[in-house]
């Protein structure tokens, strides 16, 4: 695939590029030829930098960002029925997460200007049964971290940040992901670094950080044991997926810069636009926005204008109160308004800001 775009309307803008190169090939072959393929050397030294660039004393590299959530909630000794306080706002890897422990969701709705989850509806919904808030920064926004450490203060629970969304983001405290029991970081395709699948676990926390090594390898120190000592499963990373990652670290400063460059774009383009409105990010506090994420009361009719326009784009996914499985009382009506009329444009930290010129162009004329 080239970079460049075409004059004519059919040149395919893909909705998210990322791109991988020599130095990352040259990493993998040598892990290769150290015979380094599953979990070993290049995933503690992955951990260790990781570790480091993210100012966190622990990083336990995973297969993915589900599974690093399923580990936080083992981690807490999550158990059938407790109640796990989280956003209706995410991706369904946050709910599945609690569910394959028999666990809760209890779900809240967002605020109204961005689809984080509404911190002054958490204290309400605890309970004895509450064993954990799991609260998602999604799309690099940072959740009001100030006030959930008030009620962590209050109430002794726990907290999971699913920063699936949020690697290398920041609020003025910090990194996202950094500043509660546990941090969830994605190593998926469409993120920030990317070794096609993968996750991280991080903690400042030693006693927790032990936990998630047993847990990620059947409760044990290493396969030598004479004995079975706690629940776990193998959740192991490998040395070649950590090669790919480990020289993406590198690169962090460069996909930072496109993502905000990208997001400045937009946002200028877009300005006083009638009919869209791009959600918005405080870049200014260190946020990342990972997605460009627009809303538009016409969803289907913008879409099928970029799409005729060689312009890819993607729906925000549902909520989690649609599913059949999860159990809930409330309404959500702010959640509604980003999974009716939410959509991602041309995005990512290889897109060419030509695709987004082309993009904002075409988006000027969608009128009503
Ligand atoms: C908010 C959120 N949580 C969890 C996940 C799960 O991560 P993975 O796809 O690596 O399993 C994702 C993935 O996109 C996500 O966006």
């Amino acid at each position: 695939m080239t970079n460049a775009v075409k004059k004519d309307n059919k040149t395919a803008v893909p909705w998210w590029r990322i791109s991988f190169g020599e130095p990352e090939v040259q990493k993998l072959r040598d892990s290769v030829l150290s015979e380094h393929i599953s979990a070993g050397p290049v995933t503690e030294e992955f951990e260790k930098q990781l570790a480091d660039q993210l100012d966190v004393a622990y990083a336990v590299a995973t297969t993915s960002g589900s599974v690093a959530l399923l580990m936080a909630l083992m981690a807490l000794d999550i158990q059938e029925n407790d109640e796990i306080i989280m956003p209706n706002r995410t991706w369904i890897a946050t709910a599945h997460a609690a569910l394959m422990l028999k666990a809760k969701p209890v779900l809240i709705d967002v605020v109204k200007d961005v689809p984080l989850m509404d911190v002054s509806a958490i204290e309400e919904k605890i309970t004895s049964k509450t064993k954990a808030i799991l609260l998602v920064h999604l799309n690099g926004r940072s959740v009001d971290m100030k006030a959930i450490e008030i009620i962590k203060k209050k109430y002794n629970i726990p907290v999971i940040e699913d920063a699936c969304q949020a690697i290398f983001s920041k609020n003025p405290q910090g990194f996202l992901g950094t500043q509660s029991e546990i941090g969830c970081f994605s190593l998926g395709t469409t993120k920030l670094i990317s070794s096609g699948q993968g996750g991280v676990v991080v903690t400042q926390n030693k006693g927790i950080y032990e936990k998630l090594k047993a847990i990620r390898n059947h409760g044990v120190k290493d396969n030598f044991t004479d004995h079975w000592s706690s629940l776990g499963f193998n959740f192991k990373y490998t040395d070649l997926q950590a090669s790919f990652a480990l020289v993406q670290l590198t690169r962090v400063d460069g996909r930072i810069k496109r993502l905000k460059d990208i997001y400045r774009e937009y946002k200028e383009g877009l300005k006083g636009h009638p009919l869209l409105r791009l959600v918005p990010t405080k870049l200014e506090e260190g946020e990342l926005p990972l997605y460009a994420e627009i809303l538009c009361l016409d969803r289907r009719r913008l879409t099928t204008y970029l799409e005729l326009n060689g312009v890819q784009v993607r729906p925000l996914p549902p909520s989690l109160d649609i599913s059949d499985y999860i159990q809930k009382k409330d309404e959500f009506p702010n959640s509604k308004l980003f999974a009716n009329n939410g959509m991602y444009l041309p995005c990512g930290p290889d897109q060419p800001l030509e695709n987004v010129k082309r993009v904002i162009d075409l988006l000027k004329d969608f009128r009503s």
